[in-house]
């Protein structure tokens, strides 16, 4: 297969977990006899300061061009985002137009963790019993991030506004994605709302729920969001299966997610549209650990591994990273925030040694 895929490093410790999941994108293109053409852009809080822009036209051509995009996570730190005026920091002025461009409507972000790797989550690991393998799909493009913002002051009162919209459309394309999800892997589906409150959430589960009847087989399950919360805690296997969330909600528990995990180093992502996609890692650019070799790269080249799976209907090819991810920690390997106190010291590995590990396996 031949491919050309845009590299947007970002901020932070992102240069570094991008070059680990390139190095494992090579070790496949080269196993595998494909020809992938990575050109690189600038892209975040850097790429403002260096070309006046987070999100530079330069870069908006090449990532049109491109089949696929790798991104890293942006941000720097707070002194260094305090000098970017608000609609040019990362967030609102790269992430957002990225996603609405490619129109990247589902998102993808798996919580997993072998019954071998219980160790990892704060959790008891009774409470990981067999495993959890979850699949939170999120709505990427949609609702309050998405809706009109407001700023004022009536009747001299000030206040802010975020609106809050889907359409039927909207909602009825990621349900789509989900009940498919759900029915490939014969697994429940559990649609997350506050349809208890809110209009936009009663109207989303009602079209979910219009979409569930095409999938007799799926399991259907529904869940108020709070409960949610709580329940991830509380039992979370119970949520092996695929989840359904809209943005905020969805941003919001996936974080969770990584949180019993035990590492927001372990949450990959793809965000996929109609026509394009791109894959990111579910976190943030850790300022304070950059360019110490230090960062976990396991998301970002998870984050690969769904590149192939769902940018490339490349499966083994993705199948393939996923073995050598927990691979190297069943050979009990550790990244620096994953290992216990006890952790035998010449098994922690830096960001460059896991890359490597990860190659070597594949
Ligand atoms: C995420 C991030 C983004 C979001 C931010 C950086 C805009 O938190 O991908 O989860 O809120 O979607
Ligand atoms: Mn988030």
């Amino acid at each position: 297969m031949q491919k050309t895929i845009a590299v947007l490093e970002g901020d932070g410790i992102g240069p570094e977990i991008v070059a680990e999941s390139i190095k494992v994108l090579k070790a496949i293109e080269k196993k595998y006899g494909h020809k992938f053409e990575l050109i690189y852009a600038p892209f975040g809080a850097e790429a403002y300061f260096s070309e006046g822009s987070p999100f530079p036209e330069t870069t908006v051509k090449i990532c049109d061009r491109a089949d696929a995009i790798i991104k890293g996570p942006v941000g720097l730190a707070v002194d260094k985002m305090n000098q970017i005026p608000q609609n040019m920091r990362p967030e609102i002025g790269a992430i957002l137009p990225l996603r609405k461009r490619y129109d990247t409507f589902a998102n993808y972000r798996p919580v997993r963790l072998p019954k071998s790797l219980a160790s990892f989550s704060p959790l008891k690991e009774s409470l990981i019993g067999e495993g959890l393998d979850i699949l939170m799909i999120r709505e990427l493009v949609g609702g309050i991030y998405f809706g009109e913002k407001t700023e004022g002051s009536q009747t001299g009162m000030k206040y802010a506004e975020d609106d809050c919209k889907y359409t039927d459309e909207q909602v009825r394309r990621v349900a789509i994605v989900a009940f498919e999800e759900a029915r490939k892997r014969k697994d429940p589906l559990i649609n997350i709302h506050k349809a208890n409150v809110l209009a936009t959430s009663r109207f989303w589960r009602e079209v979910v729920e219009d979409v569930g009847k095409s999938y007799p087989e799926v399991e259907y399950r529904s869940m108020l969001v709070d409960n949610a919360a709580f329940q991830l805690v509380k039992n979370p296997t119970q949520f092996n299966g695929v989840v359904l969330l809209e943005n905020m909600q969805g941003d919001i528990l996936t974080d969770q997610a990584g949180g019993i995990l035990g590492s927001l180093g372990l949450m990959p992502s793809a965000c996929i549209g109609p026509k394009k996609g791109y894959v990111e890692a579910a976190h943030g650019s850790a300022p304070d650990i950059a360019n110490q070799n230090k960062a976990n790269p396991y998301s970002m080249i998870g984050s690969v591994a769904f590149l192939f799976e769902k940018c490339m209907n490349l499966h083994q090819e993705s199948e393939d990273i996923w073995n050598a991810l927990f691979g190297v920690f069943e050979k009990g390997y550790r990244t620096a925030e994953l290992a216990s106190p006890d952790c035998d010291k010449s098994k922690i590995l830096a960001t460059r040694e896991f890359g490597d590990l990860v190659v070597d396996m594949i």
